[in-house]
């Protein structure tokens, strides 16, 4: 058996950042500034979209997104329930109801087909989540938005660095959200970022991120800067200080190595695992590059003869790390007390999530690693 414990997830931190953020605790500049920025126009150029904001989170990045779209109360905006509670709760946030739609069986992406019977009058935006890091099918997804003229916000929490046909996502033409939490394939420490290519609304975004100041507001006590501003939107305290943006930009500086990494140990999982009945791994789609965020396993009780509680435990007992991503939104009390969603509504989503369990994942890791998960894996069937 492994002998020390192998944790689900591990931040890729070096020496390198750890300069790079000492360097900015010695400038004397610690709240937004040159590394913010520099930090924005790396993420512009890496994602290929003509603006980037950063934020300090990616739920404030999400919050953010949807008022710059336009969502107010009385709205509905439709989302999966196969998700991080954030992304649900920054709607209501915003006084708008989240409409849950279920997810495709095989990608655990929303389905866009049922997209389409959730639209209502009240429907002002989409906020599709690309799990794990394969992105949702955009060109459907885009051709209901466009046909019923709404909106649409990404929730790339997961997805830095993946590719839809080809193209990054977060340059797709929509407000994409990135999360830059510890687990996620590049941190900040907290952080997050919104990329797009409306000068206008990164303009707004901008103002909202600090108060609703002027975008010069933060330079008020450099030389340069006076002490005048305006307000001429009340806005939020969401901007990122330039000791998470310095660690953002050096992991930037890696991100295509770390998700090689990752790459490179999820084929080896599905490789490995392969041959095991009773576990499904996620089937990558045509056109689809994955981030790969997570590694998502799918265990099927009755042909392993153990349920995916179980396995988790069993895991632990060997000294295996492993998560579940995600306990669905509408099985949470408040949004069954708040909205009146109920066990049942989403059947695909909450088949799936019975038998989820994330392996660890991260660049880290070696080859043993997976052969100890695995081994465990097998150790645990009775
Ligand atoms: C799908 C999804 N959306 C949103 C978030 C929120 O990001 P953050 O923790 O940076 O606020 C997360 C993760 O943490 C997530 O997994």
């Amino acid at each position: 058996m492994r002998k020390s414990y192998l944790k689900f997830s591990f931040p890729h931190i070096t020496q390198v950042e750890i300069n790079a953020v000492v360097r900015t605790l010695k400038s004397g500049w610690l709240t937004s500034g040159e590394q913010a920025r520099l930090f924005e126009e790396k993420m512009a150029a890496y994602t290929q979209a003509r603006h980037a904001v950063a934020v300090s989170s990616g739920t404030a990045a999400l919050f953010l997104s949807l008022l710059v779209e336009g969502v107010q109360p009385g709205d509905e905006v439709i989302t999966t329930p196969f998700t991080f509670i954030s992304t649900a709760n920054v709607i209501h946030h915003l006084g708008a109801k989240p409409v849950f739609v279920d997810i495709e069986e095989d990608t655990y992406n929303i389905d866009p087909e049922r997209i389409k019977q959730a639209i209502s009058l009240k429907t002002r935006a989409l906020l599709p989540v690309h799990y794990s890091g394969q992105p949702c099918d955009l060109r459907r997804i885009m051709a209901i938005a466009r046909r019923h003229k709404l909106r649409v916000v990404e929730d790339a929490a997961h997805a830095l660095g993946a590719e839809y046909s080809g193209k990054k996502v977060g340059g797709l033409g929509n407000l994409t959200c990135f999360s830059m939490f510890p687990t996620k394939n590049i941190t900040t420490g907290e952080g997050g970022v919104i990329t797009l290519n409306n000068s206008h609304k990164a303009q707004r975004l901008r103002r909202l991120r600090l108060h609703g100041m002027s975008k010069d507001g933060w330079k008020r006590y450099k030389k340069e800067g006076s002490w005048y501003y305006e307000i001429h939107e009340a806005g939020y305290k969401y901007n990122l200080s330039d000791i998470n943006a310095s660690l953002g930009v050096v992991q930037l500086g890696k991100i295509d190595a770390l998700n090689d990494r990752r790459t490179r140990l999820a084929r080896t999982y599905q490789r490995k695992l392969a041959g095991i009945p009773g576990i499904k791994t996620l089937a990558l789609q045509p056109g689809m590059k994955s981030s790969w965020h997570i590694f998502p396993i799918y265990v099927d009780a009755d042909v392993l003869g153990i349920d995916r509680n179980r396995l988790v435990k069993e895991l632990y007992l060997r000294n295996i790390g492993t998560s579940v991503h995600f306990i669905p939104c509408h099985l949470q009390p408040f949004y069954q007390d708040r909205y009146g969603y109920r066990g049942g509504d989403f059947p695909v989503t909450e088949k799936v999530y019975s038998g989820i369990v994330s392996l660890p994942l991260f660049p880290g890791m070696v080859q043993n690693d997976i052969n100890d998960v695995v081994a465990a894996i097998k150790d645990s069937i009775p």
